[in-house]
C-alpha cells in the first residue's frame, strides 16, 4: 500500500512539474497576430531574463488638455505579461489635472495613490462611490464601471493602477461622444446636450460634423 502511495505521489508531482515548466509563462511573440487567448508564445529557447523586466516606467507627458500623463506596461510593450491577466499603469496629474470619465470593459482596476491627493470614484445606474485618496490609499474600480480621477490637491499627484488583464481596453466617454464624425445635431438630439456645447466639445476632442 505504502509503495502504491509513493508511486502515486511521484507520478502526480512529475506531471505537475512538467506541466509547470511548459505553462508557467508565455512571453508573447508580438510579430504574430493576437488571438482570443493571447499572443502566440516565443520559443522557450529564445527567452532570457531581459524578457521579464520593464524599463522606463516613469511619468508620462502631462502637456495635454487633461494635464494627465499616462505610462502603461501591458502585453503590447511588455510581452512577458502574455496570458497572465495583469498589467500596470502609472498616472501623473499636474495640479488641476484629471483622468476623464472612462471604462475598462474587460478589466477591474486597483488604483493606489503614492503622491498628492486624488478624488476618484465610479458611477452605477443608480448611485456613485467616490473618495478623497491620499498616499497609502487604494480604490477599486470594478470591471466595466464608468470611473474618473481628479487631482484635488495643491501640487502634482501620482498613482499606480493595476489591471486584471494584460491588455485592458479603455473607452473614454468624451472621445467616444465628441471625437467622431457623426453629425453634431444627432449627438445633440441623442444626448439632450445643447448643439453649441456639442460643437465646442467636438472641436476639443478632434471630432467634426
Ligand atoms: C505643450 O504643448 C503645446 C501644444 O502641443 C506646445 O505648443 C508647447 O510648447 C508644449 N509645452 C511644453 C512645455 O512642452
Amino acid at each position: 500500500m505504502k509503495i502504491f502511495h509513493i508511486l502515486f505521489l511521484f507520478a502526480f508531482f512529475s506531471i505537475t512539474i512538467s506541466h509547470a515548466s511548459l505553462n508557467d509563462f508565455s512571453v508573447a511573440d508580438l510579430k504574430a497576430p493576437n488571438t482570443p487567448s493571447g499572443y502566440p508564445c516565443k520559443p522557450l529557447s529564445s527567452i532570457t531574463s531581459d524578457d521579464f523586466s520593464f524599463h522606463g516606467f516613469v511619468a508620462g507627458n502631462t502637456n495635454n488638455s487633461f494635464k494627465l500623463g499616462v505610462t502603461t506596461a501591458t502585453v503590447t510593450n511588455f510581452p512577458a505579461l502574455n496570458e497572465l491577466g495583469i498589467s500596470l499603469l502609472r498616472m501623473d496629474l499636474d495640479q488641476g489635472g484629471l483622468a476623464p470619465m472612462h471604462t475598462h470593459p474587460d478589466a477591474t482596476e486597483l488604483l493606489s495613490v503614492v503622491e498628492g491627493e486624488i478624488t476618484a470614484g465610479f458611477l452605477t445606474p443608480t448611485s456613485f462611490y467616490s473618495k478623497l485618496l491620499k498616499p497609502g490609499d487604494i480604490i477599486v474600480f470594478p470591471q466595466g464601471m464608468l470611473h474618473f480621477a481628479v487631482n484635488s490637491g495643491k501640487g502634482k499627484a501620482t498613482a499606480f493602477g493595476a489591471f486584471s488583464s494584460e491588455n485592458p481596453t479603455t473607452q473614454i466617454l468624451d472621445i467616444l461622444l465628441f471625437g467622431n464624425k457623426l453629425p453634431s445635431d444627432l449627438i445633440a438630439q441623442t444626448t439632450l446636450l445643447d448643439l453649441a456645447q456639442v460643437k465646442k466639445l467636438k472641436a476639443q476632442f478632434g471630432g467634426s460634423g
